[in-house]
Order: structure tokens, then sequence, then C-alpha cells
């Protein structure tokens, strides 16, 4: 985070020509520096002039500018956007913010008529509709590559659907479970943290410019025409509201903060399972590094990255609820200090996701040790209590007799499969041969095959009703953009 330089004690001043009028001194230099935001808030020059061409464009069809006047004003505009594209640019902390360096570069440009621009509005709706452009921009970014992420998922779980894994309780295997499965519980989670977004784009996606200061302006002004050039929903009903309002702030960053545990809890058994205790999966070289000092080391940095990077959205998250906290309506200088933890949040989390999106299709697993640990941790004793009840024994002693039946696996050292069926009638006579139809993993999975069941079958057919949610969600995408 940027911080002003306070290193030069000696107060050298400046005098800001946008609202100098009322001042008898000018500001203190370090005062300058220490309110000023261009530093970050220039990431929104684009939103910015977007903003002012939508402003300029209206005020001359409600007739306050001449078809000249708004043509000059946006042809300048359009000039300085190039010129800042093309890093064409020198920012000025005198001038504070990304309005001001952008209005006095306008004005310097075309002369007197710049000075019209800001007519019937002020840097406080329209801060409020840059963070909104921008943040809305940013959300469709971020909404393709959570498709992205659960394509590669989904993709993935059909590869897998047949290839048996340890599910886990409390991290003992508890019961066999596909890892085509597995893969489709992650899918759920960020197909979760994508309609979390649409729902946040919806509030976000309304036009406070208008709002002027606070309380309106006196110019016979068309938010309509605006909200329509500006491709908002609508215009915000309440003009002290409009300034002020930063939710959509926050809930993007709530967003931001589930999608990052999501990864991390993903990143959390990737870490696990790339290990030579579990070894699981293979994870492609180039998403991993080496050690400098043990050779034979191939580390899972992405993975353990996007789950350490976790932490600062959360305290974006947390920053951003204080921050609004006690604010008196309507705008204060503090909304100022909402912007480099959304925009760390933006970044942090476009950096997470396309790692995932990128790393996700190349993992390898590892089958046949997957298959191992499923064996060996007696993870079909739920279904020989099931094979025992259909038997007619009840659940209760159905469990006990699994119990003893596991504990002399563990001290023969085999698995309930590996068992024979003499073995097995110690603890109950009315175990029969077809016993090991249920205690083979292969059956064991098949066995739970309904709707959100592990089954192979079943993971297919939940890969296919998935491939059909994000076709929907492809197509809407579309429409939304080429409209
Ligand atoms: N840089 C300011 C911000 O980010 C813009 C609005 C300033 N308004 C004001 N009245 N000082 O919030």
């Amino acid at each position: 985070m940027s911080s002003p330089d306070t290193s030069n004690n000696s107060s050298a001043t400046t005098t800001n020509q946008s609202w100098g009028g009322r001042f008898s001194e000018p500001t203190d230099a370090f005062v300058a520096a220490f309110t000023a935001s261009i530093d970050f808030d220039k990431r929104l020059y684009q939103q910015d002039i977007r903003g002012s061409i939508a402003h300029a464009t209206m005020l001359n069809r409600v007739g306050v500018l001449t078809d000249a006047e708004k043509s000059a004003i946006i042809d300048g505009l359009e000039a300085i956007r190039e010129d800042i594209g093309r890093g064409n640019i020198e920012w000025s902390v005198a001038l504070e913010d990304i309005h001001m360096n952008v209005e006095a570069r306008l004005i310097e440009r075309i002369g007197n008529v710049g000075k019209k621009l800001h007519t019937g509005r002020s840097r406080n709706d329209q801060i409020a509709t840059d963070i909104r452009l921008y943040v809305r921009d940013e959300i469709d970014v971020i909404n393709a590559e959570l498709t992205r992420l659960r394509q590669g998922l989904v993709e993935l779980a059909y590869q897998e659907a047949d290839t048996i894994m340890p599910g886990f309780t409390h991290l003992q295997a508890a019961q066999p479970v596909t890892f085509g499965h597995h893969l489709l519980a992650w899918q759920e989670m960020v197909a979760r943290d994508q309609e979390r977004l649409a729902d946040c784009r919806k509030r976000v996606n309304v036009l406070p410019l208008g709002a002027a200061a606070l309380a309106g302006t006196t110019y016979p002004i068309d938010r309509h025409l605006v909200a329509e050039l500006l491709e908002f929903e609508r215009p915000t009903e309440n003009s002290l509201d409009s300034v002020s309002d930063r939710d959509f702030a926050i809930e993007f960053t709530a967003f931001a903060s589930l999608l990052g545990m999501h990864l991390s809890r993903m990143s959390e058994e990737l870490v696990l399972w790339a290990s030579s205790q579990f070894d699981f999966v293979e994870l492609p070289d180039r998403f991993c590094t080496g050690s400098s000092i043990m050779p034979q080391k191939k580390n899972p940095d992405v993975p353990e990255l996007v789950r350490g990077k976790t932490g600062r959205v959360y305290g974006h998250l947390m920053s951003l609820l204080t921050l609004m906290k006690s604010q008196p309506l309507a705008y204060n200088k503090d909304n100022q200090e909402d912007k480099e933890p959304l925009f760390d949040t933006i970044d942090t989390v476009k950096g997470c996701l396309r790692a995932f999106a990128d790393m996700v299709p190349a993992i390898e697993a590892k089958r046949d040790n997957m298959f191992e640990a499923a064996r060996r941790g007696y993870s079909t004793a739920t279904d020989l209590a099931d094979y025992l009840v259909c038997k007619g024994v009840a659940f209760r002693d159905a469990h006990e007799i699994v119990g003893k039946s596991v504990a002399y696996g563990i001290e023969q050292q085999r698995d309930l499969s590996e068992l024979r069926l003499d073995e097995l009638q110690q603890f109950s006579d009315v175990i029969e041969q077809d016993v090991f139809d249920v205690l083979s993993l292969e059956g064991s999975v098949a066995a739970r095959n309904h709707i959100g069941g592990t089954a192979p079958d079943q993971v297919r057919a939940a890969v296919q009703r998935a491939r059909d949610a994000l076709k929907t969600l492809q197509s809407a995408h579309r429409t939304e953009t080429s409209a």
C-alpha cells in the first residue's frame, strides 16, 4: 500500500486550483501528499473518462452544453484516454485524485470549455460511479475465470469418474468415494461462488451519478439517459445513499473471501495429496518449485500461495466493514480508503483463479495409490454393516459385529475383502459368499447410486448436468456482452 512521503518535514506548499477559492493559504505539502489518492485511483482512468463522456453527452441532450462544447469535451477526453494508455501522462499529487488530474488535463488541452464538464456533478458521485464501473468490469472478467475453473473440474471429474480413493472424515479414511465425486464437490463450491458473484453484480450495477455532492443538483439532468449510456440497470433512488454506499464493495469482498476459503481448502488437499505420505496426485512441474538446499524437493508452491493469500482477502473484508461502520451520511473522506483493499482483493482473486484454472486440468491422479489407500483403510466397513442389516440384523448389532471383524483384520494385517468366508462367519452366521460383492471397493461405490451419491454412473450424470449448466451460463454471458 502506498503512503505519502513523510521524509521531508519542510512544509513546502501547493495550491489546488479546483477548490482553492475560499482558502487563505495553500495546502501544506505533507497534507497534500497525505490526502491524495492519485497513486492508487489512477487505475480508474478508463471508467472515469467513460463516466465523463456520458455526463457530457447528457448535459448536451438537456441543453446545458452546446453541440460544439460537447464535441470539444468528448474529443479532449478521448485524446487524454489515449495519452494515458500510452503512458504519456505525469500524474500530479497536487491534483489529488484521478478526477482532478483528468479535468486539469482537459482544460489544458481544450481551454476554458473544459471547465464546463463538472457542471451538475461532484467528485462524490463521480467516484461512486467510477468504482461501480470498475468493479462491474472486473466481475465480468472474474466470472469468466470461474467458468473456466468449473469446466476444468467437471472435465477432470469425467475422466476420473471410476477412480476410487478413500473419502475422509476427521482426515481418517472413512468410506471409498470416486475421485470424480470429490472433484465435483469442489465444483459445487465454485458454482455457489459464481452465483454469489452474479447476485453481487446486480447491486453493483446501479448509477449513482446525479446525486452530485449529496443532495442532487439544480440542473435539469437526465439520470435515466446516463444510466443507459453507461449500461447501468437504473439510477439509484436516493442521493444521500448514492454517495455514501459502499455495500457493493463489501459484498464483493465477502464473495472473494468465500471463494478464497474454498480455493484454500482445495489447496490444502492438493498439498496433502502431493506429499509422499499420500502420493495421490502429481502436480505438473510448471506449477511447482524446487528447494535451494534439498535437491529432492518438488514443492507445491502454487496451492500453498493460494492458501496463504486467503488471509489478505479476509483482512480486506474486515478493513472495509470497519471503514464503513461509524460513518454518518453522506460522503466522508474515509471512503477514499475503500480503494486499496478493494483493488488488492480483485488482483488477488484474479491471480488465484488464474493459477487454479490453469492448474486443475493438469492434475494427474495416481490411481493405484488412491485405490491402495482406500483398501488399506477398512473403508468398506459400513458396507458390511449395511449387508448385515439387509440380512435382518439390527444396525447396532451389525456395528458391533463389524467392529470385531475390523479388529481381527487389523490383527491379521488384511483388509475385510481379504478375509476368508469362514473367518468372517466367526462374527456372524448370516454372512454368505455374496458378502464379497459389497466388500469390494468397486461394489461399495457402485452401490451409492442415487442423485448426489458417489457411484461412477452418478458422477457421469452429475458431470452432464454441470456441463449443461455451464453451457447455459456461457450463452447468457454471450448475450449480455453482445447486447
Ligand atoms: N478521491 C476521493 C475518494 O476516493 C474522491 C472524492 C473526493 N470528494 C471530496 N469531497 N473530497 O473518495
